[in-house]
C-alpha cells in the first residue's frame, strides 16, 4: 500500500480538523448486533444452542426474525469507522450516512470474512495451497476481491497466514499447512490479488494478514490456547509469511487471540510495534480480532477494560473489533495520561490513509447494476475460475492396481451422505455463497453421464443404515464412499482431538470393503486426518478437501480421468491421531526413529507421516535424475530432470529441499525452497533449473538475528518431502 503526496496530505488534512471523539470513532469497528426478537438475552440464547435446548433451526429462525442494530446514529456522529457485513444495499444506506451526514464525511471501510471467496467459493486454503500455484492463488484472490467490492466490502479479513502442524486445530483448514515456504508464496499470491488490480475502483480491496502471530501453534491444537515457542522459532517458521505479505504491500493485519509467551497478540509490543511497524515499516493498520480487547482482562494480562485498552493502543493496535473500549475509555486513558495524543493520531492516520488509498472518498458505493448482475448469478468466469481450483487442489492418495480412473459404463454405487450435500462443498469460512451456485458430487456425477445409484448409508454424524448399505454393495461394480467432516467440523472454534474418521464412518468402510467390490474413498474434510486404517483396507483414496462451489464437476472429472489429479498435500497426514503435529521439516533429534528401541518414536504407531508434505499420486508417473548443484558468486544453480514415465499427461510439482546439517542451532532435517509445476506428456522430460541465493540458506537465532553459517548443505529435489535425489556441497558465505 502506498500514498501519493496528495493522498498523504488529504489525511493529515482530515486529522488535522478531527475532534478528539471522532478521531476514536475512527478506531471503533462496529457489527449488524442484534436486538430485540426473543425472550432472553442474547448469551443466553446461545448457551441454549449449545446445550442443545435449543436446535440450529429454531435459533437461525429466531435470527432471520430478529431486528439489528446497524448504528446509524453512531455512524451519523463519527462514532463508527468501520463496518462489518456484505449486504451491497445496507452498505450503501450506511455508507450514505458516514459521507453525506456526519461532520467530516469520512466514509466507513467495511470489512467481512472473504477467506475462500465470497458468491464464488473456491477451494479452503489448506487445499488451494496444495495446488503449488501461485498464479492460481492470485486470480482467485483477484476474483473474490471484485466480488467483495460488488457487495459493498472493501477489506478482506483474509489472507490467513498461520503456519499450523497440529491438525487438531480446526483452523488449519483456513490457513497454507505447515510449511513456511509455502505459506510465503501464498501469502505473496494472495496479496496481489486482493490489492494490486487497479484497473478500477472496485477491483481490489484492502488485505488483512492474520492472525498475527503463532496462533497456528497453539498448544494441544485446542483453539484460542496459549503458545510458547523459542524466538528462533518465532522467526523462522511463523512470521516469514506475515513479513513476505508485507512486503507485498498489504494494507492491514489482524492480531491474534493467543498469547504469545506470555503476552497477548492484542497488545504484544514486541510484535506490532518492535517488528511490524518497527523493523518491517509496515504503514497501514492493525485490527484486533473479535473481542480480543475485552478478553486480555480473562487473560489476565490486564485488570479491567480501560488497562487492556490503554494497553493495546500503546503497543500498536490501531482498531478495537467489537467492545466500543477503544471508543469509550481512550478520552480518560489519555487525559490520565496512560496514552498519548500521538498514538492516538497515529493510529488514525494509518486507518485515514488505508480509506483514502481503498479510493473510498472518491467511490464509497456500489453500483446498482452491479448488485442486479449478482442477484442474477455468477460471472461464467468467475465458475470456471472455481472449478479450475477445485481441479488442481485435489490429491490422489493411493489408487491400487490403477483402479482409476474409471470408464464411465461401469455402474457405480455412490454411498455417504456428504456426497449428496451441495452446501458442504464450501467448507469452513464460506459465508456469502448461494445454495444454487453449488454442485454437490452426486451433482458432478450426473453431470458427467455417470451411471450411478445413490446410497447416502450415513455420514460424519448419525446412524448408520446398514441395510441401505447392503443394498449399495449389491448395486455398483464399484463403490465410491464420500467420507468426511462437515463444514462444520473444521475452522474457527473447531478442534478435534481425535482426528480420525469422525462418526461410524469407518464402520461404514468396513463394510463396504467387505463386499469384496472395490472401494474407492473421497475425503470431503478441513483438516489432515488419519488414515492409517483406509490406507491399508481401501483400494483408492482421492483427498477432495472442501473444494467449493466446483467441487462436483471437479471429483467427476478426476474419477473419470477428465483430469490428471496435480494437487500435493500441503500438510502431512498421520498414520494415526497419536502422532500429532505431525509435519516433515522437524530436526533430527539426536536419536532419529530408527529400528533400535531407544530412538525417537512410538511403542504403537509409525513415528513418520503416513502421507507426507508435499505428496500426492497422479494417473501417470514421474522419474528424476541427473540433479546436479553448482557454487555461484552469490547462489546455487540446481538442476534436476523429470521424466514423465507413464503412459498418459500429467503436471507434477517438482520439489526443492534443503538441510544444514551443521549449524549453531540444529536445523530441520529438510526445508522446502523452491518448486515448480511442470506438465509432460507420456515420455516427455524436462530438464528444471533452481537458482537459490545463499542468503536463503541462513536461519534465525534466538536473539533474532538472521544468520548464514559456512558448511556442509544437503539440496534435495523430488516430487514430495520424503523421497527426493540428494547431493552435498559446502558453501562458504
Ligand atoms: C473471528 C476470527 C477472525 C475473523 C474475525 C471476524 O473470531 O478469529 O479470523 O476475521 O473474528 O469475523
Amino acid at each position: 500500500m502506498k500514498l501519493t503526496d496528495a493522498q498523504r496530505a488529504k489525511v493529515e488534512d482530515l486529522l488535522s480538523r478531527m475532534t478528539l471523539e471522532e478521531k476514536l470513532g475512527q478506531l471503533n469497528q462496529e457489527s449488524p448486533s442484534i436486538v430485540g426478537g426473543f425472550d432472553v438475552p442474547f448469551p443466553e440464547l446461545i448457551e441454549m444452542v449449545t446445550e442443545g435446548r435449543l436446535s440450529q433451526e429454531e435459533f437461525q429462525k429466531i435470527m432471520d426474525t430478529a431486528q439489528r442494530d446497524y448504528h446509524e446514529e453512531d455512524i451519523r456522529a463519527g462514532r463508527v469507522g468501520s463496518m462489518m457485513g456484505n449486504d451491497p444495499v445496507k452498505a450503501n444506506e450506511l455508507q450514505h450516512i458516514a459521507v453525506e451526514e456526519s461532520r467530516l464525511g469520512i466514509p466507513l471501510i467495511i470489512g467481512f470474512d472473504v477467506i475462500h471467496g465470497l458468491r464464488s467459493v473456491y477451494p479452503i486454503a489448506i487445499a488451494e495451497a496444495g495446488s503449488f500455484d501461485d498464479d492460481l492463488m492470485e486470480r482467485t484472490a483477484r476474483m473474490a476481491a471484485r466480488e467483495s467490492r460488488a457487495y459493498g466490502i472493501g477489506w478482506n479479513f483474509a489472507p490467513m497466514l498461520d503456519v499450523a502442524r497440529d491438525a487438531r486445530w480446526g483452523r488449519v483448514s483456513e490457513g497454507p499447512g505447515e510449511d513456511t515456504r509455502l505459506a510465503e508464496r501464498f501469502a505473496r499470491a494472495k496479496v496481489r490479488g486482493l490489492q494490486n488490480d487497479r484497473s478500477g475502483p472496485d477491483s481490489y480491496v484492502a488485505a488483512c494478514l492474520k492472525h498475527f502471530v503463532g496462533y497456528g501453534a497453539c498448544e494441544g491444537g485446542r483453539d484460542y490456547n496459549t503458545v510458547s515457542m523459542a524466538p528462533s522459532q518465532l522467526h523462522s517458521v511463523y512470521l516469514p509469511p506475515f513479513r513476505a505479505a508485507v512486503e507485498e504491500g498489504a494494507a492491514t493485519v489482524m492480531a491474534a487471540f493467543n498469547d504469545l509467551n506470555g503476552v497477548p497478540c492484542t497488545l504484544n509490543p514486541y510484535t506490532l510495534r518492535t517488528l511490524l511497524k518497527g523493523d518491517w515499516a509496515f504503514p497501514g493498520f492493525v485490527v484486533s480480532d473479535a473481542n480480543a480487547i475485552r478478553e486480555c482482562v480473562v487473560h489476565g494480562i490486564a485488570a479491567d477494560e480501560a488497562e487492556a485498552g490503554a494497553m493495546a493502543l500503546r503497543a500498536g493496535l490501531d482498531m478495537d473489533m467489537g467492545t466500543h473500549i477503544y471508543r469509550d475509555e481512550l478520552a480518560a486513558a489519555l487525559s490520565a495520561g496512560r496514552i498519548s495524543q500521538t498514538e492516538i493520531d497515529d493510529a488514525v492516520r494509518r486507518i485515514l490513509s488505508v480509506k483514502v488509498w481503498l479510493g473510498l472518498f472518491a467511490h464509497p458505493y456500489v453500483e446498482e447494476p452491479v448488485i442486479r448482475s449478482y442477484a442474477a448469478g455468477l460471472p461464467e468466469a468467475h465458475r470456471a475460475l472455481c472449478r479450475e481450483a477445485a481441479e488442481k487442489s485435489l490429491v490422489l492418495l493411493k489408487n491400487a492396481g490403477g483402479l482409476l480412473p474409471l470408464q464411465k459404463e461401469r455402474r457405480i454405487s455412490l454411498v455417504g451422505a456428504l456426497a449428496a450435500s451441495d452446501t458442504e462443498v464450501v467448507g469452513a469460512w464460506a459465508l456469502g455463497w448461494e445454495k444454487r451456485d453449488c454442485v454437490s458430487i452426486l451433482q458432478g456425477l450426473k453431470n458427467a453421464g455417470a451411471d450411478v445409484g445413490y446410497y447416502p448409508c450415513g455420514g460424519p454424524e448419525g446412524a448408520l443404515d446398514t441395510a441401505e448399505v447392503e443394498r449399495a454393495c449389491a448395486d455398483g461394480d464399484v463403490i465410491v464412499a464420500v467420507v468426511g467432516e462437515t463444514a462444520a467440523m473444521s475452522g474457527e472454534a473447531s478442534s478435534r482431538a481425535h482426528i480420525t474418521l469422525p462418526g461410524r464412518q469407518r464402520e461404514l468402510l468396513a463394510l463396504l470393503s467387505a463386499s469384496g467390490k472395490p472401494v474407492i474413498a473421497v475425503l470431503m474434510n478441513g483438516r489432515p486426518l488419519a488414515l492409517g486404517w483406509e490406507s491399508e483396507h481401501l483400494d483408492a483414496i482421492v483427498e477432495a478437501w472442501h473444494l467449493g462451489i466446483g467441487m462436483g464437476d471437479a471429483v467427476a472429472a478426476a474419477l473419470f480421468g477428465e483430469i490428471n489429479p496435480s494437487g500435493r498435500l500441503s500438510s502431512s497426514f498421520p498414520w494415526d491421531d497419536g502422532q500429532e503435529p505431525t509435519y516433515y521439516n522437524h530436526p533430527s533429534t539426536g536419536r532419529p526413529a530408527g529400528k533400535s528401541k531407544f530412538t525417537s518414536k512410538y511403542l504403537d504407531v509409525p513415528a513418520e507421516a503416513l502421507y507426507p508434505f508435499g505428496y500426492g499420486l497422479s494417473y501417470t508417473a514421474f522419474a528424476y535424475d541427473g540433479l546436479t548443484v553448482t557454487e555461484r558468486e552469490d547462489a546455487l544453480e540446481i538442476a534436476v530432470t523429470v521424466r514423465n514415465s507413464g503412459e498418459r499427461p500429467g503436471t507434477e510439482t517438482v520439489q526443492l529441499y534443503t538441510r544444514d546439517v551443521t549449524a549453531s542451532l540444529v536445523r530441520p532435517v529438510k526445508e522446502l525452497k523452491d518448486y515448480r509445476r511442470v506438465t509432460l506428456r507420456a515420455g516427455a522430460s524436462e530438464t528444471v533449473t533452481f537458482r537459490l541465493p545463499k542468503a536463503d540458506l541462513g536461519f534465525w537465532n534466538n536473539e533474532g538475528v538472521y544468520v548464514r553459517e559456512d558448511g556442509l548443505f544437503q539440496i534435495c529435489a523430488g516430487g514430495n518431502s520424503r523421497d527426493t535425489l540428494t547431493e552435498e556441497i559446502t558453501v562458504r558465505f
